[in-house]
């Protein structure tokens, strides 16, 4: 980021042409060849030379994964918005606890539910195998979650690759930053803007929740306590059969309560019908500023799809390790 932004300065500053900028020319032109956090390094071909079964060898191992358990696929979405969201898209997520690192994983916000570790660390280990040392975890994170949106249904998109794999991880950053199902919308917009991204994106990828599951103890207060106008009483009290009011925190129930396993825009319909999940979802719809977006995708599915497709493109390359920042991990959960 500091790259790309210290080239917009460059061209302000060759349009005032002074001997003064010229100098300073030179600084930010030695800056930015030497910083290396930048949108633009990024390609679709990354791998062509370097690794050129990579991507096929990636997608297999995520449609297998699926094919044994359809949850899978939104595990990995998940995941990969767990690793962008703190630090970047630098698979800091995935290191565990070791004298050098704090683990992210135990973070109020993932411990006990961000899952799919194992597909990963298989993933990278069947590319390590042709191509050992050259594909990033972060990549492979990116890949994995457009490969498992594709094999549930949704929609395609191209992931540019060259991303590397952070050195460190941040516990306090992933529990100040990561969202949670009690933040109310402002907070969850601007959370969102922090990262670069709008409420109409936060929105869309929001949509995520077609998918997956949650835990009762993230749900539990809106069945309970939520009121006639917020959530429909008939939602509630099906929700409530597996999640008591006191116990069974770790009961789960679908996010998407129509269609659980495929990608599509129920999850905006029940929004509508205050069947939302989580306080988070349906805050979405409860009278202010994002309502217009929530109801755009329920009439539209395939507005809906693109615009999810273009929000994870923005999400995946948010705060990128490239050039020779970082490094290539040999095992995703430990550093090198
Ligand atoms: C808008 C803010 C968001 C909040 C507050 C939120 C919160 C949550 C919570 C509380 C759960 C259940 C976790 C548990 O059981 O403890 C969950 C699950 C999930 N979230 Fe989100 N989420 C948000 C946005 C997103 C985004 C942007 C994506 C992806 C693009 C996403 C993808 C998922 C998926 C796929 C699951 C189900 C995972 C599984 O079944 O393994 N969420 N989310
Ligand atoms: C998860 O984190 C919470 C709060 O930080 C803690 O109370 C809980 O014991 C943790 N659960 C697990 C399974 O580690
Ligand atoms: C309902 O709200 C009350 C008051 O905030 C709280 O003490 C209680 O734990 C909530 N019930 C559930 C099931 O979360």
């Amino acid at each position: 980021m500091a790259a790309c932004a210290a080239m917009v300065n460059n061209k302000m500053i060759m349009r005032n042409s002074n001997k003064n900028a010229a100098v300073l020319l030179l600084i930010f032109l030695f800056l930015s060849s030497s910083t290396s956090t930048c949108k633009a390094h990024l390609s679709s071909h990354f791998y062509d030379h370097t690794c050129p079964n990579a991507l096929s060898t990636i997608r297999s191992a995520i449609r297998t994964a699926v094919s044994r358990e359809r949850r899978m696929a939104a595990s990995l979405v998940r995941l990969h918005f767990h690793d962008c969201f703190v630090q970047g898209c630098d698979a800091s997520i995935l290191l565990k606890d070791s004298p050098s690192i704090t683990s992210e994983r135990n973070a109020f916000q993932n411990n006990a539910s961000v899952r799919g570790f194992e597909v990963i660390d298989s993933a990278k280990a069947e590319v390590e195998k042709t191509c050992p040392g050259v594909v990033s975890c972060a990549d492979i994170l990116a890949l994995a979650a457009r490969d498992a949106s594709v094999a549930v249904g949704g929609p395609s998109w191209s992931v540019k690759l060259g991303r590397r794999d952070s050195t460190t991880a941040s516990l306090t950053l992933a529990e100040a930053q990561l969202p949670r199902a009690t933040d109310d919308l402002q907070k969850l917009i601007s959370n969102f803007a922090g990262k670069g991204l709008t409420a109409e994106d936060m929105v869309a990828l929001s949509g995520a929740h077609t998918l997956g599951q949650a835990r009762c103890l993230t749900f539990k207060d809106r069945i309970y306590n939520g009121t006639g106008s917020d959530i429909d009483a008939g939602f509630a009290s099906t929700r409530q059969r597996r999640c008591p009011a006191t116990g069974g925190d770790e009961n789960l129930a679908a996010l998407d309560l129509v269609t659980p396993n495929s990608f599509d825009n129920n999850y905006f319909k029940n929004l509508i019908q205050k069947k939302g999940l989580l306080a988070s979802d349906q805050i979405l719809f409860s009278g202010g500023s994002t309502d217009n977006v929530v109801s755009k995708y329920s009439r539209s599915p395939a507005t809906f799809k693109s615009d999810f497709a273009s929000a994870m493109i923005k999400m995946s390359e948010i705060d990128l390790l490239t050039g020779s920042a970082g490094q290539i991990r040999k095992i995703c959960s430990a550093i090198n």
